[in-house]
């Protein structure tokens, strides 16, 4: 993951375009913010080439940018109106030389390449050939983006645009190396050109000057963010002209999935150890249902959703075979965003329907677990590869507002989930939600119906004793997580139904007086024989209850469906 950063304006000097921005070039070099690709930094070394009155002049060292000194003087005492800077984090298996480091030059030419070519170098070695063999024995360094600077140069010594130049070389690689990330960026003094595969890009349009860089180097509200597999061109006469077009899909492309990455490594791990210190200390004693859920609480839940007992998942499985063809013709959604990893056969009702009216532009995923998602959202880009399927790695009650896509979106929240939420956390939930979407976008809501205390309870305490190891999970994953000592089999599975509160609980009770030690947490935990630890409400709705929530929320319920059976309803409502 390297960076790299173009400037075409009024002469400033070096260092106000690298140095002294908060989260300039310097900065990102040890710590780059788009966690696309993980943490890494790009310490491997970097290259600043600007172009004076007597033509380009080009420095590049092998060291990390911090620990040249020697160049913020220079960069202090510099200036151009013209730039193009790249910061390296080698591909493994790459030379670590100055040579390497970008930019690449030749006569006004600078050019960068942000990213790596899949597979080099045999996937891409049949276009050596299209190639003097003088330019390969002549290559700066035996790299990826060396190469693709040779291919760049000789369109351009061919009479191409910089913009020709880029998008049929970019054309060229992805249809041999669909997988590689191939972030161009190139100028001449004059134009700047850029492409973006598989990787983050920024603009910022002042008034004078344009600056094209992998992330913004400061929070001014010019920048803007450009699109996956976009083409920008950028000239000064005197005021900035910015275009930014599609690139051309190669022939039988499928988009890779991407997943972003918005909870840092330790989000859980922090979450679970504040929900235990507070949930357990607590009178009466509860857990989120939340951590239910590792590799074996999702099996458990795989399997409940199969039990004879445990009719919502069928029931909404039914409405949606029923009535997706008339959703997708409804909301005629570009987007389908699903709160939860995407990998149900429900999704795919959605999905399938959505693409047979034609509508379908991309898929996004919001999950908390990433491998979820990496597995899902692959498995989608299989299933629907016309389509540009994103996984982004958070919680849907915090990270709402990072969502994608192009709209108009519809958000799939399915399976009556959000009856997980007590009354106050719906109506913030709502609200977030309603707060992320544009007028006319839509929400699908899988919600559980009120029905008779038998169904409801035995859809939570089944014969074959499922839901029950489903709930003693969650202290399997203390035990293994927080180093507690929980007796997992000293505890009896409890799912009562409140009549007011109109939810289902499931309660673990101690089946005798027992103390609990939770080391990671140094928290001893004391159980009275008989005493209860809730660890899920799974409220049911009523149809003017739901209706009323969504309208406090600013959403219009447009279609209700229920099951034959009355059991579960979908609602499909309009965001105003
Ligand atoms: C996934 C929250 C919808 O409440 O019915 C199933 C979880 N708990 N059996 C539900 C669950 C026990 C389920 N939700």
């Amino acid at each position: 993951m390297c960076r790299h950063l173009g400037y075409l304006g009024p002469a400033v000097p070096l260092s106000s375009l690298l140095l002294d921005p908060p989260s300039g070039l310097l900065r990102q070099t040890w710590a780059p913010t788009d966690m696309r690709r993980g943490g890494t930094v790009n310490a491997d070394g970097f290259g600043v080439g600007w172009h004076t009155p007597s033509g380009v002049v080009r420095y590049r060292r092998a060291v990390p940018m911090w620990t040249d000194t020697s160049f913020a003087s220079l960069a202090a005492a510099t200036s151009s109106g013209s730039v193009l800077a790249a910061a390296r984090s080698a591909t493994v298996g790459m030379p670590v030389v100055e040579t390497a480091c970008a930019p690449f030059t030749e006569g006004d030419w600078l050019f960068s390449h942000n990213g790596v070519v899949a597979g080099w170098p045999d996937s891409v070695a049949d276009l050596a050939s299209t190639l003097p063999a003088v330019d390969l024995m002549t290559m700066d360094a035996p790299t990826d983006s060396a190469f693709l600077w040779v291919l760049v140069r000789n369109r351009l010594r061919a009479g191409a645009t910089l913009a020709d130049a880029l998008s049929s070389v970019v054309a060229d690689v992805i249809a041999r190396a669909p997988d590689s990330r191939l972030n161009l960026l190139l100028t001449d003094g004059r134009t700047m050109a850029a492409t973006t595969w598989w990787h983050s890009l920024s603009v910022l349009r002042a008034d004078d000057a344009v600056v094209i860089a992998s992330e913004p180097g400061d929070d001014s509200p010019l920048w803007t963010p450009v699109a996956d597999r976009m083409l920008v061109t950028a000239t000064l006469d005197p005021h900035p002209d910015v275009r930014i077009t599609a690139l051309p899909e190669p022939e039988g492309h499928r988009v890779p999935p991407t997943v972003e990455i918005h909870l840092p490594a330790d989000h859980a791990a922090r979450a679970l150890a504040a929900d235990v210190r507070s949930g357990l200390a607590a009178s009466p004693k509860s857990l989120p249902p939340k951590w239910f859920y590792d590799a074996r609480g999702s099996e458990l839940f795989d399997a409940i959703t199969r039990l004879p007992e445990y009719y919502p998942t069928r029931a909404e499985a039914e409405i949606l075979r029923a009535h997706a063809a008339d959703i997708a013709a409804t909301t005629g959604a570009h987007t389908l965003v699903e709160l939860g990893s995407g990998s149900s056969e429900k999704t795919r009702l959605l999905l399938t329907a959505l693409r047979d009216a034609g509508s379908l532009r991309s898929i996004v995923a919001l999950d908390v677990s990433e491998s979820a998602l990496r597995e899902a959202t692959a498995a989608l880009t299989e299933e629907y590869p016309l389509a540009e399927v994103r996984g982004v790695v958070g919680d849907f009650t915090e990270h709402l507002a990072l969502v994608p896509g192009e709209p108009p979106r519809m958000v799939a929240f399915l399976g009556s989930t959000i009856g997980n939420l007590l009354p106050d956390e719906r109506a913030k939930f709502l609200g977030a939600l309603r707060g992320t979407l544009l007028p006319g976008e839509w929400l699908l809501l899988g919600t559980d119906l009120v029905k008779d205390r038998d169904t409801l309870v035995r859809a939570y305490d089944d014969g074959a004793g499922v839901t029950a190891d489903f709930n003693r999970n969650v202290l399997r994953v203390l035990n293994r997580e927080l180093r507690a000592d929980f007796d997992v089999e000293a505890f009896e599975h409890v799912a009562v139904w409140d009549a007011e509160q109109e939810w289902i609980e499931m309660r673990l009770r101690s089946v005798r007086a027992q103390r609990v030690a939770i080391a990671e947490l140094g928290m001893i935990v004391d159980f009275a024989e008989g005493e209860e630890l809730r660890t899920e409400t799974s409220a049911k709705f009523r149809r003017d209850g739901i209706t009323e929530e969504l309208a406090t929320a600013g959403f219009t319920v447009h279609r209700w469906w229920t099951d034959a059976e009355n059991r579960f309803a979908l609602s499909l409502s309009r965001a105003e």
